[in-house]
């Protein structure tokens, strides 16, 4: 046991992690808690070496398991010299993304499977896990919607198919289900306010010192 605590954001594109990952962040520096945000792919300068690697390029650059190796080599670095230490420190990490998007992506999406995920997932992180998971469930085709909207460039991830993005997001159901302990599912389809006031309830129910102090309704 760490004195920080680790949280990560999971779910497939354009669902509003990001934003609401640096909302949650201003939240818990409002209570008084140290926060530092990342994301992975990267967080740190070889992982983000790493990042421009698996992103850039199309979409059969890499096979399934070159990625998830890619991933992995990024998220051992990112987690020993970033996560780890600032947890140490009693810094509270909230990171978009984290090893459930292997699972979702490299392990169901891509077919490699569940268990050569998982194997490869022991072996590197040695027990090492998030504390709680927000995962952000929304249509594939609203979520496409939004990053049009946005006027985003289309990473060669956001190129796949609605079929690929049905595929990520059942699977990302099934991972939450199997994890309900850790993983709290929020409806991203909802207005921003309302997913805020979600991912704080679920917050401060993991840790009840927290209630109250952390601002909006929750
Ligand atoms: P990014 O632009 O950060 O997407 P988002 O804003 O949706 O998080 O790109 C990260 C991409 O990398 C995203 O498509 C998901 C993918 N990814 C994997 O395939 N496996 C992984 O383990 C991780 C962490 C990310």
């Amino acid at each position: 046991m760490t004195p920080g605590k680790f949280i990560t954001f999971e779910g497939g594109e354009g669902a509003g992690k990001t934003t609401q990952a640096k909302m949650l962040a201003e939240a818990l520096e409002g209570a008084g808690i140290e926060t530092l945000m990342t994301r992975e792919p990267g967080g740190t300068f070889g992982a983000e070496a790493i990042r421009d690697l698996v992103l850039e390029g199309t979409s059969d650059r890499w096979s399934g398991m070159t990625e998830l190796l890619l991933m992995y080599a990024a998220r051992l670095d990112h987690v020993e010299k970033l996560i780890k230490p600032a947890l140490e420190r009693g810094v509270w990490v909230i990171s978009d993304r984290f090893s459930d998007s292997s699972m979702a992506y490299q392990g169901y999406a891509r077919e490699l499977g569940p268990e050569k995920v998982q194997a490869l997932h022991d072996a590197v992180m040695d027990g090492f896990e998030p504390d709680l998971t927000i995962l952000f469930d929304i249509d594939p085709i609203l979520a496409q919607k939004r990053v049009e909207t946005r006027g985003e460039n289309l990473s060669r991830f956001d190129a796949e198919s609605i079929a690929f993005h049905n595929t990520l997001r059942n699977a990302f159901l099934e991972i939450a289900k199997a994890n309900t302990d850790r993983i709290f599912t929020v409806d991203a389809a909802a207005s921003r306010d309302g997913v805020q006031t979600r991912i704080l309830f679920a917050v401060s129910q993991k840790y009840p010192e927290l209630a109250g102090k952390l601002g909006g309704s929750a």
